[in-house]
């Protein structure tokens, strides 16, 4: 075994990046060493479980969650290459984030913090092709302080960034530890715009779903490849496009009364590379000409009765929504929907006689608190 000497950095460690655990001495000559990384991902507020199981279901041993996380946050320790966190579905963005042992903000202007956080943010702009990142922004209480502005003045010279007068592509967060520690945490998110906004959506219809929310709902339907999957009231698709983007389906339908939609659907299907698999209806979804039990999966964004819809609208649609929605169900199906309507679905829920409540989340999304209720087709 060689002898321990001091510490060495390894390459790509020193972006928020923690040696791995384990002895030195354990690691074979010529094996890479993973840097581990710590990481947040935003994510819409009551959707943080999904989130997590998201992260420990694709990323395996390779990330481990943190239990201190601020509220529609999953934190994670993270061994394995920062592009993989782009793939994630139901986050709303994703930082590397990087604990600064410094009494104020002030500090970070010293030597040793600022080259460590000129790495941090130098890592973050590798991940995308140069020139993609161009404006700086930092969010933090008293950001415009004139420590503050001194500090983006300096990190935008140091990493050939220009300090953004509004919106900026290269976010940084600066905040007080969640756990309580001393010191600073700075954040720094990896992509310019959200990962929820998705490169497919080419077609951006009023009332659409975060796909964010979309990609959450759809891992509560517990998707399988040999599933009939259903989506009454597409709209654009988002449900759609989320459910095959991570697997195939038998079969993807879906169907809205307005024409508008349809072809706001068909665009972004096409543009998500899904023309063929997804197949689109003008039907009411009150009475489809679908075959009674010939779907495993019902999945549906109701219109909430403010963008889309009324609520006296909504007090007629959803009771014979419901009722077609079970008529077409296989017995054990599932059936996932979201609404602001909470009142009205959970006291038709509640008596129906073919669905049965199982698991109500609260989400937040643009200012609202819509419901995601998961509900079984009963007579398995
Ligand atoms: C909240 S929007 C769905 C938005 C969609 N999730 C998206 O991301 O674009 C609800 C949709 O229900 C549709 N709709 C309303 N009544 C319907 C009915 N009886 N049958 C089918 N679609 C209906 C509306 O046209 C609208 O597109």
């Amino acid at each position: 075994m060689p002898a321990r000497g001091p510490r060495k950095r390894r390459r790509g460690a020193s972006a928020g990046g923690r040696r791995p655990r384990g002895r030195p001495g354990r690691v074979k000559r010529g094996t890479p060493v993973r840097p581990r990384f710590w990481v947040e991902a935003t994510v819409p507020h009551g959707l943080e479980p999904v989130a997590g199981r998201e992260v420990r279901e694709r990323f395996g041993a390779r990330a481990r969650l943190r239990r201190v996380a601020p509220p529609g946050a999953v934190a994670f320790d993270f061994a394995g290459p920062l592009e993989e966190l782009l793939t994630l579905r139901t986050v709303l963005a994703v930082y590397l984030c990087r604990h600064y042992a410094v009494p104020r903000p002030r500090a970070l202007l010293g030597h040793q913090h600022f080259r460590e956080l000129v790495a941090q943010i130098n890592a973050v702009q590798r991940l995308m092709p140069p020139g993609t990142f161009r404006l700086l922004a930092i969010s933090a209480a008293g950001a415009h302080t004139p420590v503050m502005e001194r500090l983006k003045d300096e990190l935008a010279a140091a990493t050939g960034l220009v300090v953004a007068s509004h919106e900026g592509d290269l976010h940084v967060r600066l905040r007080r530890p969640v756990d309580g520690r001393p010191g600073w945490e700075v954040l720094v998110r990896l992509t310019p715009r959200p990962l929820s906004t998705r490169a497919w959506r080419v077609c951006d219809l009023g009332g659409a779903l975060n796909a964010a929310i979309a990609a959450a709902m759809i891992r509560l339907t517990r998707p399988r490849p040999d599933q009939v999957v259903f989506n009454p009231a597409c709209g654009s698709g988002t449900l759609l496009v989320e459910r095959l983007a991570v697997g195939p389906a038998r079969r993807a339908l879906g169907c809205d009364t307005d024409p508008e939609a349809l072809a706001c659907a068909r665009r972004n299907v096409r543009a998500a590379g899904l023309g063929a698999q997804v197949e689109l209806y003008p039907w009411d979804a009150r009475a489809t000409p679908l075959q009674a039990e010939s779907v495993d999966v019902i999945c549906a964004d109701l219109p909430f009765g403010h963008l889309v819809g009324s609520h006296a609208e909504n007090v007629e649609l959803y009771p014979a929504l419901l009722d077609e929605a079970a008529r077409v169900a296989k017995p054990g199906a599932r059936g996932v929907f979201i609404t602001h309507e909470v009142r009205l679905m959970t006291a038709l829920l509640e008596q129906h006689p073919r669905w049965e409540l199982r698991r109500v989340v609260r989400v937040t999304q643009g200012g609202l608190h819509p419901r995601i209720f998961v509900v079984r087709r009963r007579g398995f």
